[in-house]
């Protein structure tokens, strides 16, 4: 029997269809735990239920679906993604594996059943966007969430992570039960794009990914004194916010040392105002590196700098990490499996590892996982103009109803 095919150009309306209900003028604005995020979780709802699939929530706040197949006993293969973006994001973060995911349980659900189950997976909060801890749903399920760690993580609001999954009928305490579904579990995949400048710039429309880089997640916080701006004599400052701005720019200088990734996304100053020296400065930085040698030499010159701009200028230094993950790589074998299949249709001889993290990182500690990745134009993602061109979305669509395909026999 032929394996069936996805249809890209419905995946692509769906697609569409998304970005059309949960996104404004300045780009996708499906948050997690949020009224739009919401909204997103209600059209995939949809979607299944056109397949006659029920989406079901596990105690992480993960959507579930499953498509039964002709051995019910059989390991079950895991396709997905997350339908949360960043504010302000892009319209295929995370949303085209969802769809994509979707995409291949359609063609299975309508052309009979596959030789063993097929499970849809949305895996909530992997941005971390609004309190900082990226893989929350997909980490229950890999069981490295620890309740206490998160529970007290604020939003720029003040809300509590706690609360927010709450409002949304998730109980923290309760996350960690979502790894019971991890025996049911032999495979997962992923389709998502690579949010970076290599496959376009190497002309590749798709590629098979071997891993994600490690990260070093932290705040920064410099107490100095507060002072009028007009009256206070240069050499009689402690001025919080220029030790913050040192640092960040020590950041910049060590990442390119290290030849990793190092980002001073939030910088805050208070009390913030032009008339005021600032007598407090806080930074989250976020530092990525595939050697976790080199991830840990950069975040250790990164606590240096930052503790010398702070001396220099009389200021104190408290820093608490946010969340870290170690360089994750994906099974072996499922990776040559994608590279095959990659191979076949003109894409990427090698493959690449991700700077971005993906659920798959947390997935592939309790199961073989593997990912491909479609260009992204002009490299952007976490924008509203992240991009990519709809031939490549096709093509890179149907690799990955191929690679499902051959994984499910
Ligand atoms: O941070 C990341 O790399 C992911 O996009 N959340
Ligand atoms: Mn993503
Ligand atoms: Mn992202």
């Amino acid at each position: 029997m032929a394996s069936p095919a996805i249809d890209a150009k419905r995946v692509i309306a769906d697609l569409r269809e998304l970005a059309r209900r949960t996104s404004d003028e300045r780009g996708a604005q499906r948050v997690a735990w949020t009224e739009t995020w919401r909204e997103a979780r209600e059209f995939t709802g949809e979607l299944l239920g056109e397949l006659g699939l029920r989406a079901e929530r596990d105690p992480a706040g993960n959507v579930w679906a499953r498509l039964e197949g002709a051995d019910p006993d059989a390991p079950a293969l895991a396709i997905g993604s997350h339908v949360d973006s960043v504010p302000d994001g892009g319209w295929l973060d995370g949303a085209l594996g969802v769809m994509a995911a979707l995409g291949a349980l359609r063609c299975w659900a309508r052309s009979g059943p596959p030789p063993r189950p097929l499970l849809f997976v949305d895996w909530a909060d992997e941005e971390g966007a609004r309190f900082g801890r990226s893989l929350l749903g997909s980490s229950a399920f890999a069981g490295t969430l620890d309740p206490a760690e998160v529970a007290e993580l604020r939003d720029a609001d003040g809300e509590t992570l706690t609360a927010a999954l709450a409002s949304n009928g998730v109980v923290l305490a309760d996350a960690p039960l979502a790894a019971e579904r991890q025996p049911a579990l032999g495979a997962y995949l992923e389709l998502h794009i690579e949010q970076g400048p290599v496959l376009e710039a190497d002309g590749y429309p798709v590629a098979a990914v071997s891993g994600c880089a490690g990260v070093e997640r932290h705040r920064l916080r410099f107490a100095g004194q507060p002072s009028h701006a007009g009256t206070t004599p240069m050499d009689a400052r402690r001025d919080a916010g220029l030790a913050a701005a040192e640092t960040a720019v020590a950041v910049e200088r060590i990442a390119r040392d290290r030849v990793g990734v190092g980002t001073t996304g939030a910088l805050a100053l208070r009390p913030g105002i032009p008339t005021a020296v600032p007598g407090e400065a806080e930074l989250a930085v976020d530092l990525r590196h595939h050697d976790p040698g080199r991830l840990a030499a950069m975040l250790s010159d990164v606590l240096d700098a930052a503790r010398i701009a702070a001396e220099k200028r009389g200021c104190a230094l408290a820093t608490e990490p946010i969340w870290r993950i170690e360089p994750i790589p994906f099974a072996p074998k499922l990776v040559d499996l994608a590279n095959t299949v990659v191979g076949e249709r003109g894409g990427r001889p090698e493959p690449l590892t991700s700077g971005a993290l993906h659920d798959a990182a947390e997935v592939a500690r309790v199961v073989p996982a593997a990912m491909l990745f479609c260009p992204s134009r002009a490299g952007l993602s976490h924008a509203a103009a992240e991009d990519t061109d709809e031939a490549d979305l096709e093509l890179a669509i149907a690799a990955f109803g191929e690679l499902v395909n051959r994984v499910l026999r």
